[in-house]
């Protein structure tokens, strides 16, 4: 079993490069099969979930390569509308390949996502809006297979912004002739490079950005090259984990503009972070000041994505922070895992209250999720003497060379195997 051994004690200083961003280019790649062309998606991670999708279009019948930070997909050879159920189970975004295989074949057959486990995480949202759009669906025996009899445009109310379900709906929609609407559909930067693939693609869509989507579906779809955006929550990361150890890093492709919640917290603690060319600069004192309220929310709210990394940094500042989160029901786990290093948090159903201690010090953890992992090591790093971190599986998924990011400005954290 592969763990993180962190010496922590050391301030990050120097370069981080940021990669593509997971959560735009998974639903890219399942927007992959919508046409019969060859899409080449730029700045692609090289990440777990990354290869899942590759695995996914593979067993679809498409064509897969890599050079470098390029992904190709040829899906022209489309053989089958069925997803393997191992495959759908490894990630949430597998559950996306639905809308993409309804507008290409007009079925499609999938088990339920899998992915972090957060709370129940529903795909009601997914199902009702591909069934507006006239999917019929039937879940039974752990497989949701859904048939397009008549597709056609229709209004899709969503009973809250789901990213997934937003991007669900558009991968549907581009398929439906007629006009779709999608009302309060998620406003996430990663929903409009979305948008921005496909109308690559040959789509015609309005309104990213806004709470409001306009799709004029059924236009025949075409191979395209796109740039995938700069990853604002591997950012975030990595700023928390720089802010917590009194850091100076300057992030190589972060976006000021999709970012604005955590750079406003970080800079209530006390850090300075200016935007220089290609990039955002933090620097953060040797001790932070607590940021008094932090409240989850869907975009351009502070990211749940972030909570967890910005917890970390706030283990030690001085002071005390109250964390309230809205979106999952179950996404304070970490919490359990800050106290082994000796933080002092109160958790009350979804709110934490985190009383910043002088001093951490070394431990055993266990990521239970991606974003946990990330922020576990953020809070290692600052922790006097030796930890070990497990489940890096976890931390593979969503950052590429994330030991090896860390180590380049100054983290003593290696990646071994226990026997
Ligand atoms: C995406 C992100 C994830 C992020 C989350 C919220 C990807 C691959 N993952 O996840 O990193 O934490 O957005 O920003 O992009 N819900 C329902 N029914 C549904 C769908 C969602 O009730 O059918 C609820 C969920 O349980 C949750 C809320 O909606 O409480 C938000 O979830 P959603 O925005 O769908 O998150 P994901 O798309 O799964």
């Amino acid at each position: 079993m592969e763990y993180y051994a962190i010496k922590g004690g050391r301030r990050l200083t120097g370069e981080v490069r940021v990669h593509g961003a997971k959560n735009s280019v998974l639903p890219i790649l399942a927007a992959c099969v919508c046409c019969k062309g060859v899409c080449e998606i730029r700045n692609c991670p090289r990440i777990a979930d990354v290869d899942t999708a590759a695995a996914i279009l593979e067993r679809l019948g498409c064509r897969v390569s890599r050079q470098d930070d390029i992904l190709t997909v040829d899906a022209a050879g489309l053989n089958g509308c069925a997803l393997p159920p191992e495959l759908s189970a490894a990630m949430r975004s597998s559950i996306l390949f639905l809308g993409a295989l309804l507008t290409r074949c007009g079925e499609a057959s999938l088990a339920p996502p899998g992915g972090c486990a957060l709370g129940a995480r529903p795909i009601d949202l997914h199902l009702y809006a591909a069934g507006r759009l006239g999917g019929n669906w039937e879940q039974r025996d752990q497989c949701i297979r859904c048939r397009w009899e008549r597709p056609c445009g229709a209004e899709i109310r969503l009973r809250c912004p789901s990213v997934g379900a937003t991007e669900n709906a558009l991968l549907c929609a581009v398929g439906a002739p007629g006009e779709t609407v999608i009302w309060n559909a998620a406003r996430e930067p990663e929903i409009a490079d979305l948008v921005g693939f496909l109308r690559a693609m040959g789509a015609e869509i309005k309104g990213e950005g806004s709470g409001e989507l306009h799709v004029c579906g059924g236009r025949p779809l075409h191979g395209a090259v796109y740039t995938v955006m700069p990853d604002r929550m591997e950012a975030a990361s990595y700023l928390c984990a720089a802010a917590g150890c009194g850091g100076d890093l300057f992030l190589k492709g972060a976006e000021r503009r999709t970012l604005d919640e955590v750079v406003e917290l970080l800079a209530r603690c006390g850090c300075q972070i200016s935007e220089e060319r290609g990039g955002l600069r933090l620097q953060a004192p040797e001790r932070l000041r607590a940021a008094g309220r932090v409240a989850t929310a869907p975009y351009p709210g502070f990211p749940t994505d972030a909570q967890a990394p910005a917890m970390a940094a706030l283990l030690r500042a001085a002071g005390t922070t109250a964390f309230t989160e809205n979106v999952f029901e179950n996404r304070l786990r970490h919490a359990d895992q800050f106290r082994r290093l000796g933080a002092k948090i109160d958790v009350d159903g979804s709110c934490a209250e985190v009383h910043g201690v002088p001093t951490l010090h070394g431990a055993a953890l266990e990521a239970t999720d991606l974003r946990c992992g990330a922020a576990l090591t953020a809070a290692a790093l600052q922790a006097e003497g030796e930890s070990r971190l497990y489940g890096v599986s976890h931390i593979r998924r969503g950052y590429e060379d994330f030991e090896g990011s860390l180590r380049n400005v100054g983290a003593e954290i290696e990646l071994r195997s226990a026997t």
